[in-house]
């Protein structure tokens, strides 16, 4: 979703702010722009890709050292050069960028239209920025003032990064609901949307809050909240590599992060279990460990692919902790009126950590006294700090907008809780326990295993199929989510139509679809205890002529008899199978997306971190 990049400093602005723009793609944009103060306010914008803002900056002389750019995930008004940002005020001093969405623009438009303000463009950030300029000039206030007083009449989400040709030596930037940070070089500062392009530059940086004003000015980092209070910005150290956000020889992000996942998962595991595998210590849970192990009802809420982690989760904290169990898409939690109390744990399941849907799940389950734990990836992100506790997966940052490792960092994460919790509890015996954490552990290893043996074979099976208009993957139990996994990912970066069922429901809707044109996916593993039954749907399909592909148990001979094509992973215990039976789907898709000459990093209206509701 949009990306913001400001620069305050000695050195040539727009070409780090362009950089910085090109870090920020993996968010998912559709227009980008950059504005400079340099005696005067220039600024330079385009629809489209950031090499067409590029192409348009190589004939245009934009010097300057403090600088704002932006890509823009159209919300209000189609992309064109128009919306994009930075806007300008009407005096043509002013600009501006955001990320967010103004809820009351359109009441602030009509007032401004009232005022005799034209508006260029449809968006609600121009709206929101000449707001801000009719409160400066009406009471002679400079320009934090007005942004203070301005943001106290807006209801909504904002990150606004603003510079003034009053005040050539000033950032402002101001955050609610949206995530800003704030790096710290050599005498100079830059604001990013994440770390991701401040990390080429320094490592100490200041994760802005909600109600946060930041003013850099004269060399000077000044935080305040909006009642104009001076506050102590707290510098934290990024720890992040340069390497771990680009390709290292991969075509893709999307390829690199599926083939990183045994490096990932063992990443999760590290410190957490111990060498003698005889333990599990997470510090989130080992502080509230009575909390667990006294839940009433576990709650998990998330979206998309974190939607699909906690519905594994529901299988396994009822096997294994005998905890209820609800989870939610975070969008519906928060206006069903959900009923909450002490004894029950929110868990939020987020990648980015910035999702504005299980943001606003939890501000509304943190009313309610429950107890909110985040399983995030994106250290310091907005989840990590709203909740009372948490897990991070460590799963490194995920570039490729369809979330791979991090589903199994999540879900490597969800084990290990389960796990301790069910132990604890006296549910497992320390037999079961250590089988378990000992077939946990061996999924690294099986996850190469179909790296050195399924990748040509899936590369086949996708040349063959990646016309197809429809198709339906069918999975039962713990591979229920999976299925739905599996037609996310085809969906997202094939835009193939796919759905993803149990595979009992088909008979009662889904078979309707059958025909020999139309894939079925079925996992269906030797040791799944619905085997017999799978069995049985699959030959109802065959029944009616479908293509079968199946996701089988290395060497079940049986199985592969009936299918029209399988792909065989290693086997597993049926609990921790998931972690496994996801990863050839995402090969899958992967293929059939670049077969259709998709980029799959940047598929079509998806944005990587979900910042508006
Ligand atoms: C799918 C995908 C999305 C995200 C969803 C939630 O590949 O990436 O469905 O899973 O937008 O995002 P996070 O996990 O960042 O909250």
């Amino acid at each position: 979703m949009c990306g913001i990049i400001a620069y305050i400093g000695h050195r040539d602005a727009t070409p780090l702010v362009l950089n910085g723009l090109k870090r920020l793609e993996y968010r998912g944009y559709d227009s980008s722009g950059i504005a400079v103060l340099n005696g005067n306010l220039q600024l330079l914008k385009r629809k489209g890709k950031i090499k067409d803002l590029e192409l348009a900056l190589e004939g245009t002389h934009m010097p300057g050292k403090v600088s704002i750019g932006h890509t823009r995930w159209a919300t209000h008004g189609e992309p064109n050069d128009i919306n994009a940002h930075p806007h300008i005020s009407s005096d043509g001093k002013i600009a501006m960028v955001h990320n967010g969405i103004i809820e009351n623009y359109d009441v602030i438009r009509k007032e401004l239209l009232t005022k005799g303000y034209t508006l260029e463009s449809e968006t609600d950030t121009e709206v929101l920025l000449k707001f801000i300029e009719s409160i400066k000039q009406e009471n002679h206030f400079d320009l934090e003032e007005a942004v203070r007083i301005a943001l106290k009449w807006v209801v909504g989400t904002y990150v606004i990064v603003l510079i003034d040709q009053e005040r050539p030596n000033t950032l402002i930037a101001a955050r609610k609901g949206s995530p800003l940070v704030v790096g710290i070089g050599d005498d100079e500062y830059f604001m990013a949307s994440d770390a991701l392009p401040i990390v080429d530059h320094t490592r100490d940086v200041v994760y802005i809050n909600d109600y946060e004003l930041v003013i850099i000015e004269e060399g000077e980092l000044i935080l305040k909240n909006l009642g104009n209070e001076r506050k102590t910005p707290l510098i934290e150290k990024l720890d992040l590599e340069i390497a771990a956000i680009e390709k290292g020889g991969y075509e893709h992000f999307m390829l690199k992060e599926i083939y990183q996942q045994p490096d990932t998962i063992r990443d999760c595991f590290r410190g957490r279990i111990t060498e003698e595998s005889s333990s599990i210590q997470i510090r989130g849970i080992e502080d509230h460990l009575d909390k667990f192990v006294s839940a009433r009802r576990i709650i998990m809420i998330g979206c998309g692919t974190s939607w699909h982690a906690s519905l594994v989760a529901e299988y396994i904290f009822e096997d294994l902790c005998r905890i209820p169990v609800e989870v939610d898409y975070a969008s519906e939690f928060r206006y069903r009126n959900p009923i909450l109390d002490s004894n029950d744990i929110i868990f939020a399941i987020s990648q980015s950590g910035e999702t504005a849907d299980t943001i606003v799940a939890l501000e509304k389950a943190k009313e309610q006294n429950a107890f909110l734990f985040g399983i995030v990836n994106v250290v310091g992100s907005s989840i990590s700090r709203i909740t009372h506790a948490g897990t991070y997966t460590h799963s490194g940052p995920e570039i490729g907008v369809a979330s791979t490792k991090a589903f199994t960092g999540q879900l490597a994460v969800l084990y290990m809780i389960a796990l301790k919790v069910g132990l604890e509890k006296q549910l497992l015996s320390q037999k079961k326990y250590s089988e378990l954490l000992s077939q946990l552990q061996s999924v690294p290893k099986k996850i190469e295993t179909i790296f050195e043996t399924q990748i040509n074979n899936i590369s086949s099976i996708a040349e063959k199929y990646c016309q197809s208009q429809n198709c339906l993957y069918l999975g039962r139990g713990y591979q229920f989510p999976i299925a739905l996994e599996g037609a996310l990912k085809l969906k997202e970066i094939s835009y193939i139509h796919a759905e993803g069922y149990p595979a009992a429901e088909m008979k009662h809707g889904p078979i309707a679809l059958i025909e020999d044109n139309v894939p079925v996916i079925f996992i269906a593993l030797k040791n799944d205890e619905c085997y017999e039954k799978i069995m049985s749907n699959i030959q109802e399909i065959k029944a009616r002529r479908g293509k079968v592909i199946g996701i089988i148990t290395e060497g079940d001979s049986r199985t592969k008899k009936i299918l029209d094509e399988y792909i065989e992973i290693p086997e597993c215990d049926p609990v921790i199978s998931p972690l496994l039976t996801v990863v050839p789907l995402q090969f899958l898709a992967y293929y059939m997306g670049t077969k259709k000459g998709i980029d799959v990093d940047k598929p079509r209206n998806l944005a990587k971190s979900v910042t508006v509701e």
